[in-house]
C-alpha cells in the first residue's frame, strides 16, 4: 500500500471544502492552551496552522513575532484574509521539509495536524524541524490521537451526520465515512457535504496515522527533543491508556 501523503488532500487543498473548517471548528481546549503557553514569548511557530485562528489570536500578544506554516494554499487563504492574519507571516510549506531560518520560543501544532504524517520516517521528518526551529529554552506541543481510544470508530455516516449552516452555501448535510487499516493503524475518512441549494456534493478523502506512544517517544528521543509533560488532553489532565490524546509538552535536549 502506498502511504505517501503527497497527494493534495481537498478537505484542505479544495477553496470551497475548505471553507467549511472554520464552521466545523469552534475555538477550543488546545487553543486556549497553546494561546497562554505563548504568554510572554516573542516568537511562535504554528505548524500546519490551517485557517490561522490560533496563530492570528496569538499574535495578539504583545512583541510576539508569529509564524504559521501549512502546504495547503486555500487553507492560508483563509488564513491570511482572517481578522488579524496580517500581524502572521504565513508560509506555504510542508511540516516535514520546510526551514524557516530562524528559531522560535513556542512551537505548536494543534488539530492532530500530526497525524497527516503516516510513516515512521514522515513523523521523525516533521519532530526534526521542530528541533531545528526551536530556540535553546524554547518549548514545543502538539497533539496525536490515542489509537486505544479508536475515536473513528465514530466516524460512520450514521453518528456523523450533521446539518450545518454555511455562510455561502446556506444549509448543508454533512456526514463521514471512515476505513481503517489495523496493519498500519492508518485511518482513511471521507468528508462529504451536500448543499441543499443546488444538491452538489462535495467531497474529499483524507488519511491519518494513529501512531503508539512508545513510537513518539522513540522518535521524539532520536531527534534531541525532551518531553517535560504528557497530557492525555488539551485541559492537560495526565496522559493514561485510554486518554483520548497523547500531547508531549517539551523543549530541546539541553546537550544537543
Ligand atoms: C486538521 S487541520 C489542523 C489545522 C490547525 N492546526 C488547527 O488546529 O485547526 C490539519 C492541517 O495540516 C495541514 N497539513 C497537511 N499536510 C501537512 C504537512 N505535510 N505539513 C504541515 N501541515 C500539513 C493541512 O493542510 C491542514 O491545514
Amino acid at each position: 500500500m502506498n502511504h505517501d501523503n503527497a497527494r493534495p488532500d481537498r478537505l484542505y487543498e479544495d477553496p470551497d471544502i475548505a471553507s467549511f473548517y472554520d464552521v466545523e471548528n469552534e475555538w477550543s481546549a488546545d487553543r486556549a492552551c497553546c494561546r497562554s503557553l505563548a504568554a510572554g514569548c516573542a516568537s511562535v511557530l504554528d505548524l500546519g496552522c490551517g485557517t490561522g485562528d490560533l496563530a492570528a489570536e496569538v499574535a495578539l500578544e504583545p512583541d510576539c513575532t508569529v509564524f504559521g506554516v501549512d502546504p495547503a494554499a486555500a487553507m492560508l487563504d483563509i488564513a491570511r484574509r482572517r481578522q488579524g492574519g496580517d500581524r502572521v507571516t504565513f508560509v506555504q510549506g510542508d511540516g516535514r521539509t520546510v526551514r524557516l531560518g530562524r528559531r522560535f520560543e513556542l512551537i505548536v501544532m494543534t488539530g492532530h495536524a500530526f497525524q497527516v504524517f503516516l510513516t515512521p520516517e514522515d513523523r521523525i521528518a516533521a519532530l526534526r524541524t521542530i528541533a531545528a526551529h526551536l530556540e535553546p529554552g524554547g518549548r514545543f506541543i502538539f497533539d496525536s490521537r490515542n489509537p486505544a481510544v479508536a475515536e473513528w470508530r465514530e466516524w460512520t455516516p450514521e453518528q456523523s451526520s450533521r446539518r450545518i449552516e454555511h455562510p455561502r452555501f446556506g444549509a448543508v448535510e454533512a456526514w463521514n465515512d471512515v476505513s481503517h487499516d489495523p496493519a498500519t493503524d492508518i485511518v482513511t475518512y471521507g468528508t462529504h457535504y451536500r448543499l441543499l441549494g443546488d444538491g452538489r456534493v462535495l467531497s474529499s478523502h483524507s488519511r491519518i496515522a494513529f501512531a503508539p506512544r512508545s513510537e513518539l517517544e522513540q522518535a521524539l528521543k532520536e531527534v534531541g527533543l525532551e518531553v517535560e509533560a504528557w497530557y492525555g488532553d488539551w485541559e492537560r489532565r495526565p496522559c493514561t491508556p485510554t486518554s483520548p490524546d497523547f500531547i508531549p509538552l517539551g523543549r530541546l535536549r539541553r546537550s544537543s
